[in-house]
């Protein structure tokens, strides 16, 4: 199996999809649900929220070229901005000349925080929930018992002390959970209701909310690549001077949280869209990524770019993934489904280890555009070429007038028609 499709741009889209699944091996139902429009049914989404009145479609792209610890991943991305899939599916590409992305990841644990207030001592509380985690772990587990049977379930209790807060003196406990291949929102937060009245008896206190926490940054993912500067040598660019720019570009995220927050919005293009399309909570993911990049004091960009002493430019990128192969969505929505088979991954781990390397391809191709000829002129391609396929241009039409309208500079539905109209007539 292989993730380098040349020429798969320009197949038509059923051929996409029939060489698609021949080299992921999809079922013949995976491979249906690429087929179904929005990949779902209206009556089964009926089910999944409520006063459901339709299905809102997103285009869902294909990013080739992913080489990931060894293996060739190819890599569903469900998302409406262009650019996207082509610049995480170039940059992998590119990336393969430094042997593609190595990645890791924590084991899958999740944090779930009961808050406790009305504390009469505070020191005194958290001393004797101290001296009892083992009964509060196996309160927790006994309420996961699936969870437990998979080998996962509660590990650790951890305690915050707020003396001071509008709400009087606090107690925060932390549970932590392995949640193995489930994103784990549900569970956790099913063992938090059930160690409440426990945690509220040894301390006295009232248990007021319990929920999972965002900042899942006991399950962090990582990712990494080095490109020799010769890979990225392009147009009138040295590769010296692309890897210069993009240090430079990184530079600029790491002292100023203005851009920052944008590269990191980079980041979660790549992310978010394949989270989208395997049905995973793509939002907890955001928040978990923001507040980690803001965890340690000012707000930093998730990556990290360098040269290294032989001049090859080295990324890496880590932030918080809480996702998910099995619960929610993910085996629910058919396309989700169809879409983790495309990607192939066995664990949970895997996944956050892919969404690491898509994330760390995506800065790049930012990074790369940014320090070179701006993002724009990629845009107003991929403009152009909706223009041209909006104003009727035949297959073998649209190449030349998308290359006549950027060659103009004149971008626009009226001229994508004229340039049809003449080339038909
Ligand atoms: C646009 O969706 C994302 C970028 O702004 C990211 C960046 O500036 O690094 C191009």
């Amino acid at each position: 199996m292989t993730s380098r499709l040349p020429a798969f741009y320009n197949l038509p889209l059923e051929q996409r999809l029939e060489a698609l699944a021949q080299q992921a091996g999809l079922s013949a139902a995976d491979r249906q649900a690429f087929e179904l429009p929005g990949g779902l049914e209206l009556s089964q989404a009926d089910h999944m929220i409520e006063n459901v009145v339709g299905i809102f479609g997103l285009p869902l792209g294909v990013a080739l070229n992913f080489l990931v610890n060894g293996r060739e991943v190819l890599v569903p991305m469900a998302i409406e901005e262009p650019s996207v899939v082509a610049g995480a599916s170039y940059m992998a590409k590119l990336a393969r000349a430094g042997g593609g992305f190595t990645a890791g990841s924590d084991p899958p644990m999740m944090i779930g925080q009961v808050q406790l207030l009305d504390l009469p001592d505070l020191p005194a509380a958290a001393e004797r929930i101290q001296a009892r985690v083992r009964e509060i772990l196996e309160a927790a587990d006994q309420a996961l018992p699936g969870m437990v049977e998979l080998g996962g379930g509660a590990r650790e209790v951890e305690l915050r002390s707020f003396p001071e807060t509008p709400a009087g003196p606090m107690l925060v406990v932390h549970l932590l959970c392995d949640t193995r291949d489930a994103m784990g929102a549900n569970s956790v937060n099913t063992a938090l209701e059930a160690i409440a009245p426990l945690l509220e008896s040894i301390s006295g206190g009232r248990a007021h909310l319990r929920i999972l926490s965002n900042l899942a940054d006991r399950r962090l993912a990582w990712a990494g690549c080095r490109l020799p500067a010769a890979a990225l040598a392009y147009s009138d660019f040295s590769g010296e001077a692309v890897r210069d720019g993009i240090v430079e570009a990184w530079a600029f995220a790491a002292v100023d949280p203005y851009r920052a927050a944008t590269h990191n919005k980079g980041i979660m293009n790549g992310i978010d869209s394949v989270l989208i399309a395997t049905g995973n909570d793509w939002r907890a993911a955001e928040a978990g990524a923001h507040a980690y990049a803001a965890s340690q004091g000012g707000y930093r960009p998730l990556s990290r770019w360098w040269s290294d002493e032989q001049g090859a430019l080295c990324g890496e990128l880590r932030l918080p993934l809480a996702a998910g192969i099995v619960g929610g969505a993910t085996q629910a929505h058919p396309l989700a489904r169809a879409c983790l088979a495309l990607l192939g991954v066995k664990s949970a781990r895997e996944l956050a280890e892919i969404l690491a390397a898509v994330g760390l391809a995506q800065n790049l191709a930012a990074l790369r555009a940014l320090a070179t000829e701006g993002i724009q002129r990629g845009h107003m391609i991929l403009h152009a070429r909706q223009f041209a396929i909006s104003a009727g241009a035949a297959p073998d039409e649209i190449e030349g007038v998308v290359r006549q309208m950027v060659a103009e500079g004149e971008i626009r539905l009226e001229r994508a028609a004229e340039l049809v109209r003449q080339r038909k007539g």
